[in-house]
């Protein structure tokens, strides 16, 4: 028995912020951005909240399934901008698409979101939990952004991916092994410290700017190569599989310069890396779910074509999966 992805699709706002947005208040330059991140351009969510580009990416995912929502028996939603710190964002999905039979609940492992999400939908799936699993990966990263630090500013954007996950038609296709890791002590390096427990959202933590991103860029740069790198090749090595074995390469999308040098340590050519960061930048938990959606609305998938995603979060949290592609099911 096995799970697969039997739909998906996504949503980006249609608001575009180029480069030259920056340039405008921020000391910065197109030349910097492009070269340091291979980013051009991002979408911003002018108004709504993360459950809002849930909405219209779950309802595509449903027609494309030819589903009902009251079919959906569990909602995961994978966010580290959830619309409240409770009800989970799961709840507000269940009510605004009517799944009058789903449970759910919401995720949170930064970037790495939407991959523990799809480890742990294949979970329910293959112990009987459930049958059809929404699972959503979404973050309005604007919301949390430091829109005057060049150093963040310009690397995230908004979006959502959503796909249903239920029994593959064949146990040899669909979510086949996956390697997860968190390592608790690079928690210091990429952060948001307000509005939880330990710094409640009041004045103080707003003053001093704890409401925003912190984040370390050289020492989350340094370990997302590495650790994205080791849990491909740990993947590969137990799966027995060689380089010219992986179809497509679907990376979490942080830096251009991050996702070229895992590309090379794994050995892969550039026209198996999936490229999705230079349109849309950082969509932290949207990245992965984004680009297969694309790669799938490109028609560019077929029937056991080996997927290898792989990312790297605050935490630290990372990991890889092997996904052999087949929207069929029992
Ligand atoms: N425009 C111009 N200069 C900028 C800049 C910008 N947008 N952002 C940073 N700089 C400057 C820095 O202030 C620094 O200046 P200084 O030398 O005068 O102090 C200089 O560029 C080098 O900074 P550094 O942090 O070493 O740059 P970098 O090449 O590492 O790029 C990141 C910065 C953030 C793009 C890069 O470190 C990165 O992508 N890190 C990973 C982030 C990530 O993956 N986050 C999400 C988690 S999945």
């Amino acid at each position: 028995m096995s799970a697969t992805i039997s739909a998906i699709s996504h949503y980006l706002p249609p608001t575009i912020i180029e480069n030259s947005y920056f340039e405008n208040y921020l000391d910065t330059t197109n030349e910097w951005i492009l070269k340091r991140t291979g980013i051009t351009q991002r979408r911003f969510l002018l108004e709504g909240a993360t459950s809002d580009m849930i909405v219209p990416a779950a309802k595509r995912c449903l027609e494309m399934r030819r589903i009902k929502p009251k079919e959906i028996d569990c909602i995961i939603v994978t966010t580290v901008t959830p619309d409240y710190s409770f009800p989970a964002t799961a709840c507000l999905v269940q009510d605004k698409l009517g799944c009058k039979n789903a449970w759910g609940f919401d995720i949170s492992a930064a970037c790495c979101g939407f991959l523990y999400g799809l480890i742990t939908a294949n979970a329910m799936v293959n112990s009987g939990a459930a049958k059809k699993v929404l699972l959503c990966g979404a973050d309005k990263m604007t919301s949390i952004l430091d829109l005057n630090d060049r150093s963040q500013a310009v690397i995230f954007g908004d979006g959502a991916g959503v796909c249903i996950v239920e029994q593959s038609d064949d146990p040899r296709l669909g979510i086949i092994d996956h390697v997860a890791h968190i390592d608790g002590s690079g928690g210091k390096y990429l952060r948001k410290e307000a509005g939880g427990s330990h710094l409640p959202p009041w004045h103080s933590a707003v003053k001093l700017e704890d409401h925003y991103i912190h984040q370390e860029g050289q020492a989350v740069y340094k370990n997302a190569v590495s650790e994205m790198s080791n849990a491909v090749l740990e993947l590969m090595k137990r799966q027995r599989m060689k380089k010219n074995d992986i179809t497509w390469f679907v990376p979490h999308q942080a830096n251009m310069r991050i996702i070229k040098s895992v590309g090379e340590k794994i050995g892969l050519p550039d026209e198996k890396v999936v490229i999705t960061i230079d349109k849309f930048g950082n969509t932290t938990s949207a990245t992965i779910p984004t680009a297969i959606s694309l790669l799938n609305e490109e028609r560019k998938l077929r029937i056991g074509d080996n997927l290898i995603l792989a990312s790297f979060g605050g935490g630290f949290t990372w990991g890889s999966l092997l996904l052999k592609w087949n929207p069929y099911v029992k």
